[in-house]
């Protein structure tokens, strides 16, 4: 094979009984070449690895390894038994997604190693290399001499060659749930970020951030950290060594064991990934932490498709109302169901969400003895919800159940059955699920191997039940939704809610522009934008959305999700002409044009919508104001488009004028160009209707 060279070379290294060993380098290449993956064995036989692009370094070398409970570390000793290479170019479907087809394109090595002491245990690293990065893993082969696998710590590196500008959240166990700090790699300091009054749990034990982490270096090239295929096995946060500028895998864990990992072999670990590219909008159109996911497993998914949904639950973040019943202002009636089922009817919303609609909350937030209190069965007594569907059904919506398990992990996995079992004759097929709280049982964390097994287990048999899952304070999403298309969406991140309620001011006009090359490179997020009432008058005098309400209609466009929340009340939607785009809005993509950006500044993003060939446009900034040409080239050639605009006013800004907002109508073709004008903290969107 062309692209794959493999060099051998021998290294005179006089040793003790002047022997003479030798050094072996296996190199990859990606399809076009630009990217250069080295295998090699170190002087004692240490797996080492180097990525360069471009012939520039990118990952100095970096040893690869694993500490074992019991029993020597997996980590030197080393020969090579066998090298394999191969190539791959496929398309695959993606049932629902940014873009219909999804081009699989790569080079593979594989590296069989074994020990060359008695031990004589093996192990596998196998690389895939493309275009637009590179993803290893681990497989651990069935072997006599390992069958158990106990894994301590993981210890993959990856050694920086610079001092980085780094967009970072720290290395959490609990949750994703924090502000991007933008420093120097040698200026992390996850441990600063550990007391987060609004948060019901958070632990991070290490100076260490949690992935994506995403860098730009000197030379302008954009590099980012992840891990894709997260199946039984732990989370992986990086250590962050800022003095030698090394990134180290640091597993998350448990109270409850003294290792990271426990498996029997054979086994794969995740894949450690790389995504590395020329620009920062390059970024958003990577697809290789979905494609290094199995082919889905799911043989009919059709009884789910992307929609936008509103819902009783911006009311209880505004303190309007309450999930519980006995604080007597209960959200979840019928009532108010039926008000929501009417707007999203005639605004051509398919979803409805209720929170609060189940017996429990009473005891929620802030309880030790959370098992045993949530019921997924029973609704409280003012919400009929047979006649919620019903009413639902005939006028065209579908209810979106909740399950707020509370972290209660027990109670929830025994009454999963019942639970979905419920949803499926109600021919409800979404659940939004909730995992607020410290893990029951007590020392786990939300990011281990358990409960990484429970959110997928949930999922795969929310699958039997025809459902869709999207998980609050959920596992990171690592392209899973390859293999099973149900895992819709999920939060991971600071959403929208943050704006209701944080003590620091909620979430900054820089936060969704640093998200979108982030958060949003692992997956769909369910932010639930299109807060109207930016102010939130009169329930929050001391919060506000820090963007205009011109970004809140570019969030739908900008952040990917086949599921869309109209998150506002009703009555502030009512009456607003900039309504029209949510209802225009589409939420499923033939394809997607990253038109321009650069990490926590703006970016611009256009998708064509399936089956109709209209185009949207969102675009957004951060709390400076900037102009950004763009070429329609995207448009269908010799075809009349007619383009809503929604722009901020001339006066607008996040904070001081942030409802200001004009609609322009034009005609505009392929050869169109237009100049966004955005507000400081805001954007433009634009709907692109063929005539
Ligand atoms: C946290 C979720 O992020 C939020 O959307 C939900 O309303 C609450 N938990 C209650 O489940
Ligand atoms: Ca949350």
């Amino acid at each position: 094979m062309k692209t794959i060279l493999k060099i051998v070379f021998f290294i005179g290294i006089y040793c003790f009984y002047s022997c003479i060993k030798e050094v072996t380098t296996t190199t990859i290449l990606s399809p076009n070449q630009k990217i250069n993956v080295s295998f090699f064995l170190s002087e004692n036989g240490e797996p080492q690895y180097k990525i360069t692009h471009k012939s520039k370094t990118v990952i100095d070398t970096s040893a690869l390894g694993f500490d074992l409970k019991d029993v020597p570390s997996l980590a030197k000793n080393f020969k090579i038994i066998k090298t394999k290479t191969n190539s791959t170019d496929e398309t695959w479907k993606m049932p629902w997604g940014e873009q219909e087809t999804v081009r699989n394109h790569y080079n593979e090595l594989t590296i069989e190693l074994q020990e060359k002491n008695t031990l004589a245990r093996k192990l596998n690293i196998v690389f895939k290399v493309y275009d637009d990065g590179v993803g290893f893993r681990y497989e651990f082969p069935k072997q006599e001499q390992l069958k158990e696998v106990i894994i301590v710590d993981e210890n993959t590196q990856f050694q920086l060659t610079d001092d980085h500008t780094t967009w970072w959240i720290p290395g959490d166990w609990d949750i994703y749930e924090h502000l991007y700090t933008t420093s120097k790699v040698s200026e992390i300091d996850a441990l600063s970020k550990v007391n987060h009054e609004s948060l019901a749990q958070t632990y991070i034990p290490e100076n260490a951030v949690n992935t994506p982490v995403t860098m730009k270096t000197a030379d302008g090239l954009h590099i980012s950290f992840h891990e894709a295929a997260l199946i039984d096995y732990s989370g992986m946060t990086l250590k962050v060594d800022t003095e030698n500028l090394l990134l180290q895998s640091e597993l998350v864990g448990s109270e409850r064991t003294d290792y990271k990992v426990k498996r029997t072999t054979p086994f794969t670990t995740p894949w450690r990934t790389i995504q590395i590219t020329e620009k920062a909008t390059e970024l958003i159109d990577s697809k290789l932490i979905v494609n290094l996911n199995e082919p889905s497993k799911i043989a009919d998914i059709s009884w789910f498709t992307p929609m936008k949904y509103t819902g009783i639950w911006w009311e209880m973040h505004l303190g309007k109302s309450s999930w519980d019943k006995a604080s007597g202002k209960h959200g979840a009636t019928t009532e108010n169901a039926k008000a929501f089922i009417d707007f999203s009817a005639k605004n051509n919303i398919k979803g409805v969400l209720v929170e609060g609609w189940n017996t429990g909350w009473e005891h929620w937030i802030g309880f030790e003895d959370r098992e045993g209190v949530f019921d997924f069965i029973t609704p409280y007594d003012d919400y009929d919800l047979h006649e919620v569907v019903r009413y639902a059904k005939e006028k065209g919506v579908e209810i979106i159940m909740h399950h707020e398990t509370s972290a209660a992990i027990g109670t929830y996995d025994k009454q999963m059955d019942k639970a979905y079992q419920l949803m499926k004759d109600l021919e409800i097929h979404s659940v939004k699920s909730g995992y607020v709280g410290k893990i029951i049982p007590k020392g786990e964390y939300h990011h281990g191997q358990w409960m990484v097994n429970h959110y997928n287990n949930a999922a795969i048999k929310a699958a039997e039940y025809e459902v869709a899952v999207n998980a609050h304070e959920p596992i990171k999403a690592t392209g899973l939704r390859r293999t099973y298309p149900n895992i819709i969406s999920r939060e991971g991140l600071r959403g929208q809610e943050f704006n209701a309620w944080a003590a620091d001011g909620g979430n900054p006009p820089e936060h969704l522009p640093i998200v979108a090359f982030t958060r949003m490179l692992a997956g769909p997020i369910d932010y639930t934008p299109g807060i109207f009432n930016i102010k939130l008058t009169p329930y929050k005098e001391t919060n506000q959305v820090n963007t205009t309400i011109a970004q809140q209609l570019a969030l739908y466009v900008v952040i990917y999700s086949p599921i869309q929340m109209a998150a506002d009340l009703i009555e502030n939607y009512e009456g607003n002409p900039a309504l029209q785009f949510i209802r225009d809005v589409g939420v499923d993509w033939k394809q997607t044009k990253v038109l321009n950006g650069e990490v926590g500044d703006f970016v611009t993003i256009a998708r064509e919508e399936r089956n109709t060939g209209n185009w949207f446009l969102g675009s957004i900034t951060d709390e400076n104001p900037r102009n950004l040409e763009v070429s329609l080239t995207f448009l269908e050639p010799n075809t009349t488009y007619t383009a809503t605009i929604y722009k901020d006013g001339k006066e607008a800004h996040w904070d001081k004028n942030p409802t200001a907002i004009e609609i322009e109508h034009m005609e505009v073709t392929s050869t169109t160009k237009i100049t966004l004008k955005l507000a400081a903290g805001g954007g433009t969107a634009i709907s692109f209707i063929k005539k």
